[in-house]
């Protein structure tokens, strides 16, 4: 079966490759490296090397916006009669604060890249879609765990973007309902690293995210870690997120191609998290005892935009998907760190 993964190398969807690959899958990655590396790519072909698989990758360079780049990528595949069976697409902007900054790029990468892919799909008769959506379109809710058919409300132009492709699924799945097969994926926090410690997270600058700060402050990258607020209305004063191990994410996407090739058509909205909520402090705590170290830590006044609690409710997905997430924080922090010593500047 032929995946095209759109934005391969990045985070996710590093992860996502190299378990599609292990399992068989062929590859063909559409990535701009706008947030992510090359070497991403040879780590994971080194990796696959070493453990002696056989595997089908190929790595296209180019922007989701680039409309011919991606009629380019249909029309080789059936040239070479390997038609792309199924798109898992991720190539997108995910910084709020950017967002709020520069909300236009947010919609002409976000929106318009998804536009000019479904557009392509439909002229190449590839009707089947696994997509990155986000908890954050679920906005300032504080009412926990939270379902699919929580009200949808974002505070931000990235949500509103990820809202928007949402809405673009509905119109194009009603259109004809026979057709399409499309899984609207809706990340809660995704955390950790391959257990190799061969890809991981990589941001750009200094982290916005808790887990990426955490890790570098344990490695002496940041000298302490900030937590935003401990008067929020939670057990401990700190707020509470789902924080899920990147691999149970990614089973979500082999999970959901399993769904897809079982279904006629579908158009269907679903959480990925772990189902659980954590607070700042129970994660330094947890962080501490799985790695053996202090994290120092400074109260600072709450974030713009945050909320005392996020978790997900999963029954959706394992319902639907016969998906599970199996590891524990203890093995987020475990992988998240092997991750952060094997490469203290991450692929640089
Ligand atoms: P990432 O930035 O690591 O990966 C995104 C990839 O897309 C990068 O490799 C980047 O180079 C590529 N890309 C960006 N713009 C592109 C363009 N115009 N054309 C082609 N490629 C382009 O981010 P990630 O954490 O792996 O997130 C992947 C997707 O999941 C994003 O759509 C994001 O919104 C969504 N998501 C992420 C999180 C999270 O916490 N990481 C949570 C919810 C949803
Ligand atoms: C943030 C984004 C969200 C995005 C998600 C994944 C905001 C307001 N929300 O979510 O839209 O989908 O990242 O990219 O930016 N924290 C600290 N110190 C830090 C960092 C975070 O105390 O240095 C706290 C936060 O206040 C929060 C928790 O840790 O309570 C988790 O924060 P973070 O990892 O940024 O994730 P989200 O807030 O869920």
């Amino acid at each position: 079966m032929r995946v095209l993964l759109t934005g391969g190398s990045g985070f996710i969807g590093s992860h996502i490759a190299l378990l599609l690959l292990e399992r068989g899958f062929d590859v063909v990655i559409l990535d701009s490296y706008a947030n992510s590396s090359p070497n991403v790519i040879n780590r994971i072909n080194t990796y696959l090397d070493k453990n002696d698989l056989r595997y089908k990758i190929e790595i296209i360079n180019g922007d989701i916006r680039d409309k011919k780049i991606i009629d380019n990528i249909f029309l080789e595949s059936i040239k070479q009669s390997k038609n792309i069976d199924i798109v898992i697409h991720l190539a997108g902007l995910k910084s709020v604060s950017e967002s709020l900054n520069n909300p236009l790029h947010y919609w002409d990468v976000n929106v318009l890249g998804t536009l000019n892919l479904l557009l392509t799909m439909k002229e190449y008769e590839c009707y089947s879609l696994v997509f990155s959506s986000s908890a954050t379109i679920y906005g300032l809710s504080d009412s926990v765990p939270i379902s699919e058919d929580h009200k949808i409300s974002p505070i931000n132009p990235y949500g509103e973007t990820k809202v928007a492709i949402e809405k673009m699924f509905f119109d194009l799945y009603n259109s004809n309902t026979n057709l399409w097969k499309i899984c609207s994926l809706r990340y809660f926090n995704p955390v950790g690293a391959h257990p190799s410690g061969v890809i991981g997270e990589d941001p750009v600058g200094t982290p916005n995210n808790l887990f990426p700060f955490l890790t570098q402050v344990a490695i002496g990258r940041q000298k302490l870690l900030n937590v935003f607020g401990d008067d929020w209305d939670t057990k401990d004063g700190s707020g509470i997120r789902d924080y899920i191990h990147i691999i149970d994410l990614a089973e979500g996407h082999l999970a959901s191609i399993d769904y897809l090739n079982s279904k006629e058509s579908c158009l269907e909205f679903i959480n990925l998290g772990s189902g659980n909520g954590y607070s700042v402090f129970q994660i330094i705590t947890q962080f501490e005892s799985s790695i053996g170290c202090q994290i120092p830590f400074s109260i600072q006044s709450r974030r713009e935009g945050d909320v005392a609690k996020c978790y997900a409710d999963i029954s959706k997905a394992k319902k639907l998907l016969g998906w599970t997430p199996k590891r524990t924080l203890d093995q987020i922090c475990l992988d998240g760190w092997n991750w952060q010593i094997k490469n203290p500047n991450g692929y640089r």
